[in-house]
């Protein structure tokens, strides 16, 4: 039986984790630490408040003493570490708290498992202690067309405050299995979708857009290639690293499932598009999705300029997680996304509450109000969101 600390809980991929671990290891203790930010969400976890080996902590992963306070009562011998500011344009706006969060929040982390795991007459042996980084493949940094897929040795080249962010945790993790002896893990995955992703993420946001009969932002030419795994898959891969990974080891999580982004946006159109004609009643609830006014939902697309030194191309060599620890997806791109606009279709709540969040439309009036749109019309995303489009 373990006992967990999940950090960054109510977020997209904690959430799942949470979701995925619970149904797998029902006896195991889970505490959920989550500050609550824009991107958390604790309403994810309430099939949980109730049971006996479940706590949510609202805390912020730099406060050592809180952490330490944590580990020590609920005797914690597993940190997952999720918790971050996690999304790359928003660290183009603003940086500082990508820094504070990802590279002191993660050292805060670390520093409080050394006091508590190492110290003289700690009640878990040490050898049992485990603290795994979930880190991303933008640590990388862009590929050529040609190159070959990143390993886990290839270079640390990030581009973006984000990236730069958790190239850096990623290294003081390291640092602390090396010279401290801490029992550490890092998994460097690619880019997840699938239930409970925030609005701002690529896929999300196409969805719910085209749901709500807003234009699709597409940055650039939309040429951007991305590796895509369904988050489900991600959770079954930081399984197997819990239970058999060795420890001082990254692992290298990708989805074998390379694509541009205008492809991804157009899967999701012709998925949604065939969601209206399989289920007409859908009408009454999405009464602005252009499939129910006999339009594609392509036709939402529009190029926007693109983000400042925008990766063209992301792509992971995952054969050391399956060589050793015998992972490989479940899921093909196709099943993944049809299951994520189920969700999207299923849940409007959850995201309808997001969308009406004054936090929400001030960050799409950020991202998207600067942006000019070359030879578009009248942007429905910013007058839905109650911006005044002044380009
Ligand atoms: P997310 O933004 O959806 O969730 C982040 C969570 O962390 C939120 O619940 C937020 O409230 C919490 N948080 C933020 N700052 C905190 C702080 N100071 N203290 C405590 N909690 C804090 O992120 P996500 O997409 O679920 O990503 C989770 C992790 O996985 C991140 O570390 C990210 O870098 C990594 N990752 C994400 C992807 C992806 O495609 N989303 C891919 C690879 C790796
Ligand atoms: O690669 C893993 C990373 O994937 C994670 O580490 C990050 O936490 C996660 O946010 C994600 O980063 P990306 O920048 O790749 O994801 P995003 O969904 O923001 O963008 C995906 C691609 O789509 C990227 O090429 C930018 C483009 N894009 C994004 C947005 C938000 C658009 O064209 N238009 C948009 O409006």
């Amino acid at each position: 039986m373990r006992r967990l600390l999940v950090t960054g809980g109510a977020g997209f991929i904690g959430t799942n984790f949470v979701h995925y671990w619970r149904s797998g290891h029902p006896q195991d203790l889970i505490v959920v630490l989550d500050a609550l930010t824009y991107a958390g969400n604790r309403a994810n976890l309430a099939a949980f408040e109730s049971e006996p080996n479940f706590r949510f902590v609202r805390g912020d992963i730099c406060d050592r003493s809180l952490i330490e306070e944590v580990l020590s009562s609920e005797a914690i011998d597993t940190v997952v570490h999720f918790a971050a500011e996690s999304h790359v344009d928003r660290s183009i706006v603003s940086p500082d708290a990508f820094i504070r969060t990802n590279v002191v929040g993660t050292h805060s982390l670390l520093e409080s498992a050394r006091a508590v795991w190492l110290s003289e007459g700690a009640s878990n042996g040490l050898d049992l202690c485990r603290f795994h980084h979930v880190s991303t493949d933008e640590v990388f940094g862009s590929l050529e067309s040609q190159a070959s897929p990143s390993t886990e040795d290839s270079h640390l080249r990030p581009t973006s405050p984000y990236a730069a962010s958790k190239a850096a945790a990623d290294l003081l993790v390291r640092s602390y299995g090396h010279t401290y002896g801490l029992q550490v893990t890092s998994s460097n995955c690619s880019n997840n979708y699938g239930p409970f992703q925030f609005p701002e993420k690529l896929i999300a946001l196409t969805i719910v857009s085209v749901l709500q009969g807003r234009s699709i932002p597409i940055y650039g030419d939309g040429m951007q290639v991305r590796d895509w795994l369904y988050v489900i898959d991600h959770c079954r891969a930081l399984e197997r690293i819990l239970d058999s990974g060795r420890p001082g080891i990254s692992y290298n999580i990708g989805g074998w499932a390379p694509r541009i982004n205008l492809d991804i946006v157009r899967l999701l159109c012709d998925l949604l598009d065939v969601a209206f004609v399989r289920q007409p009643s859908l009408r009454d609830r999405f009464p602005d999705a252009p499939p129910a006014r006999s339009t594609p939902s392509s036709s939402l697309m529009r190029h926007v300029s693109d983000r400042p030194a925008h990766d063209r191309r992301y792509a992971l060599d995952p054969r050391r997680i399956a060589s050793e620890l015998r992972f490989q997806p479940e899921f093909t791109i196709e099943e993944g996304l049809y299951q994520t606009v189920q969700w999207y279709l299923n849940n409007d709540a959850w995201w309808r509450a997001i969308l009406t969040h004054h936090q929400y439309s001030d960050w799409i009036a950020t991202n998207y109000g600067s942006r000019p749109r070359p030879g578009t019309p009248t942007d429905g995303m910013l007058a839905s969101a109650g911006v005044r489009d002044t380009t």
